[in-house]
């Protein structure tokens, strides 16, 4: 198996090149067209404001996680040592990248193992991709979770991105019964998570029918596997081609929060880039938000890079809540909303009652 998890290795090293370095990001969460109602009078010390969440059976000090990115390299150890510090020091959540380099080849362990060294006490999450999953079944699923003693584990999902790449994994079929079986047998939470194209109503009622613990929408809007694919295709490609055309391809990610909200817990993930966006997931229905491509270049330089930046999250967030008079993080689920746009327009079209965000306190 060495030449093939040398492949998978060297790939998660281009990919982290190309996110540092190139606009990787698609368009439009659907944010853009939500909007808070201005409390200038809120009866609320922003002080006494708190905003501790639990998720999982997990407590958090804010509802914030770094989503999966990386591991399975050794150049990777460092990164993942700096979001590990970060996240144990301020009481947040972490997923790994996908686990399968350091499955396949257990000497690239370390860049995984480093985080629960770092972050002993934090909600972690163990990332396995769905066709090793397909293939390899639930034995391959607990090996992840055991590397790094995960409180829960990822199955993610990125069926556009192996379509796109010409070394592709594009055999689906049988995954439903498979993330079911798996369900079955873990003794971990199991979380369906998007990687950037989102999961539909119908989908997320599925997952909820087949016992899953909760969803990470993986919503458009943020990274795009297709842009990511677009910049590692040789020039005058087939597959480059592809990569633009479906650089913006998938749900927005607020339309996927209020979908699979209604089904599972969410993660709102897919272009969070300030806490006014966790904020808006929050009050669509999501119960935490997870970002990954700001952090990756904060844990490029060290994990107090990586703190300035969920602090600022952090700090964000409790502006809303201040700035709509909420004391507490649920009250943000009962604030007035605008929702105006393509958001309203999509909403409408998915028969969601959008009078619904328009809510007196
Ligand atoms: C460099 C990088 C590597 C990633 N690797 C993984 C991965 O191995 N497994 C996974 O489930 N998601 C992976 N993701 C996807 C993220 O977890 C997230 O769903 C996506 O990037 C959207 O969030 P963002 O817009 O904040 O970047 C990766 C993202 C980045 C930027």
């Amino acid at each position: 198996m060495k030449k093939k998890a040398g492949l998978t290795s060297n790939r998660k090293l281009d990919h982290i090149r190309i996110c540092l370095e190139k606009n990787v990001e698609s368009s439009y969460t659907g944010f853009e067209d939500i909007q808070f109602i201005h409390n200038a009078l809120p009866e609320v010390d922003l002080d006494a404001i708190k905003m501790e969440s639990e998720f999982l059976g997990h407590k958090f000090s804010a509802p914030i996680m770094v989503a999966s990115m990386t591991g399975g390299h050794p150049e990777t150890t460092r990164i993942n040592r700096n979001i590990a510090l970060a996240i144990q020091n301020l009481g947040l959540g972490m997923g790994v990248g996908s686990q399968r380099a350091a499955i396949e080849d257990s000497s690239q362990k370390e860049s995984f193992t480093v985080v629960r060294e770092h972050a002993p006490d934090a909600f972690i999450y163990a990332n396995v991709g769905m066709p090793q999953v397909r293939e390899f079944g639930a034995e391959f699923v607990e090996k992840a979770v055991g590397m790094i003693d995960a409180d829960a584990v990822a199955i993610h999902l990125n069926f556009l991105q192996e379509a796109i790449q010409p070394e592709g994994d594009v055999e689906s079929s049988g995954c439903i019964s498979t993330i079911e079986k798996v369900v079955g047998i873990l003794d971990v939470p199991v979380i369906v998570k998007e990687t950037g194209s989102g999961i539909s109503r119908e989908t997320a009622m599925i997952l909820q029918e087949i016992g899953v613990s909760a969803i990470d929408v993986g919503g458009k809007g943020g990274t795009s596997w297709a842009g990511v694919e677009v910049f590692r295709s040789p020039e005058n490609s087939i597959q480059k081609e592809l990569g633009v055309q479906f650089w913006d391809w998938g749900i927005p990610t607020a339309l996927t929060v209020i979908e699979s909200s209604e089904f599972l817990p969410t993660i709102a993930t897919g272009g969070i880039r300030t806490g006014i966006d966790v904020a808006k997931s929050i009050a669509i229905g999501a119960d935490m938000a997870g970002v990954a491509l700001p952090v990756l270049k904060a844990a490029a330089t060290d994990h107090k890079a990586v703190e300035r930046v969920l602090n600022t999250f952090i700090l964000g967030l409790k502006t809303v809540m201040f700035l709509t008079g909420c004391r507490e993080l649920i009250q943000l689920r009962n604030v007035s909303l605008l929702v105006s746009g393509m958001l309203k327009d999509f909403l409408e079209e998915r028969g969601v009652d959008i009078k619904k965000f328009v809510r007196g306190r």
